[in-house]
């Protein structure tokens, strides 16, 4: 309890799975949140959980492709709780998949739009609010897919999200020495939408749920405790990483 109170963080893709989760975290670990998705009535029902449990938030709906939604949401936590300390950049796409010579340019550009381009923007958005404050943390939400395992039929979600990893490394680079951390969680499949989408039949939750060394797949609670601790100060030599948190699944070949 509490090793987020006085912080001020926002989080995108609040509005469900893993973003859902991490910011009622935050919140009871008493930050001040800001959350983000296009879907408006799940992030005020959100806020409304938040509130009831004694929690502050304030939800921004909007589209991360466009800059002017980061601009919105660095303004929303400085106007209402007067800096910035962390950012969940977490919102995100399988986008267009299947048969790598199938995917249209469209397809592709708005996969990279949505999980690389707009990760980019927030930070850029962030991070001088972060230098105002003396202070920060950015953590971005990658993939083990595209860094640690190849999976056919994935090329722009593995594209998009493995360039998270060197966008993490230069950013931390660059703002170590302002006392910004950067860093990326990779989880391993976590049981939200996105999963049971991608995953809609007995033996493809099969297929993924064996490929992991713990023999199952993960919870969203799971990643929201890493990314936790990744935004915390109990984090505070730890920048530029590719967090994994994927049940073994990088490691396993059994
Ligand atoms: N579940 C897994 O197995 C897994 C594994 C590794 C990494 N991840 C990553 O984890 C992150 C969260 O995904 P999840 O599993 O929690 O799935 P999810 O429940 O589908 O969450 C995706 C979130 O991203 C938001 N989003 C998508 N496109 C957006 C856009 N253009 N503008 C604003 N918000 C947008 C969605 O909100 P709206 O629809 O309301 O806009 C939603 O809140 C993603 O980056 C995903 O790639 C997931």
């Amino acid at each position: 309890m509490n090793r987020l109170t006085g912080k001020v963080a926002i989080i995108t893709g609040a509005s469900s799975g893993i973003g859902r989760v991490t910011a009622k975290l935050f919140a009871a670990e008493g930050a001040k949140v800001i959350v983000g998705a296009r879907r408006k009535a799940e992030l005020d029902s959100l806020v409304a959980e938040i509130e009831a449990e004694g929690g502050k938030a304030v939800a921004l709906a909007g589209d991360v492709r466009s800059e002017d939604y980061h601009k919105a949401l660095v303004a929303t936590a400085l106007e209402h709780f007067q800096k910035l300390d962390i950012a969940f950049n977490n919102a995100g796409t399988l986008g267009e998949g299947g048969p790598s010579t199938d995917v249209s340019e469209a397809g592709f550009a708005d996969t990279l739009a949505i999980n690389l381009t707009a990760s980019f923007l927030a930070a850029k958005h962030q991070i001088p609010a972060m230098l105002a404050n003396g202070a920060g943390s950015i953590v971005f939400t990658s993939t083990f897919v595209g860094y640690t395992v190849g999976f056919p039929g994935t090329a722009a979600y593995a594209a998009s999200k493995s360039g998270l990893i060197g966008l993490t490394q230069a950013l931390a680079a660059e703002y170590g020495p302002h006392n910004i951390r950067v860093n990326a969680v990779l989880p391993g499949a976590i049981e939200t939408d996105m999963y049971r989408e991608h995953n809609d039949t007995a033996d493809k939750q099969a297929f993924i749920t064996a490929l992991h060394a713990l023999k199952r797949v993960g919870t969203p609670e799971e990643i929201a405790r890493s990314v936790l601790y990744l935004a915390s100060d109990d984090a505070s030599f730890v920048t530029g990483t590719a967090s994994l948190v994927d049940g073994g699944l990088s490691i396993t070949r059994t």
